[in-house]
């Protein structure tokens, strides 16, 4: 009976590593991928390293967009006619995957707007 409650404790703790591993794997990549894509234009911390780059921090308006909304956009890129500077699709790199562009969402999500 003993041995039975132990294993189960056991196995709540290893579920628990496991998924908290998965979620720290997710967010690191994510980061990786906004700082070699994205930090050019928007800096490391979402302020905007250029004139015409609007705050990611700062404006709230792209967290209250969807994730699939969100997704979309970055993927065909953000053209306004009376714009000095416009984001590319992808953010330039067309090599980005859906999941890559993803995890990059869930990083800004979780490290922007704070
Ligand atoms: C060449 C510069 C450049 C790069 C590289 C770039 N962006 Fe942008 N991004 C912009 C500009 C400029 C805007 C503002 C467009 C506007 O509203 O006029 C913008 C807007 C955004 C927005 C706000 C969208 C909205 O609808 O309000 C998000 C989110 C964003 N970028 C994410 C990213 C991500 C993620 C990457 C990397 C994959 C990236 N950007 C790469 C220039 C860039």
């Amino acid at each position: 009976m003993m041995n039975v409650k132990r294993i189960k404790i056991k196995l709540f703790f290893l579920c628990f590593i496991f998924i908290y591993s998965i979620s720290v794997n997710a967010a690191t990549r994510g980061e990786k991928l906004y700082l070699q894509n994205c930090m050019v234009c928007h800096a490391d911390d979402g302020s905007g390293a250029m004139p015409g780059v609007l705050d990611l921090d700062e404006n709230r308006a792209w967290s209250m967009i969807d994730d699939i909304k969100l997704l979309t956009r970055l993927k065909q890129g953000i053209q306004k006619p009376d714009a000095s500077i416009s984001m590319p699709a992808k953010g330039g790199n067309p090599n980005l995957t859906d999941k890559d562009l993803k995890e990059i969402i869930h990083y800004m999500r979780q490290s922007f707007l704070q």
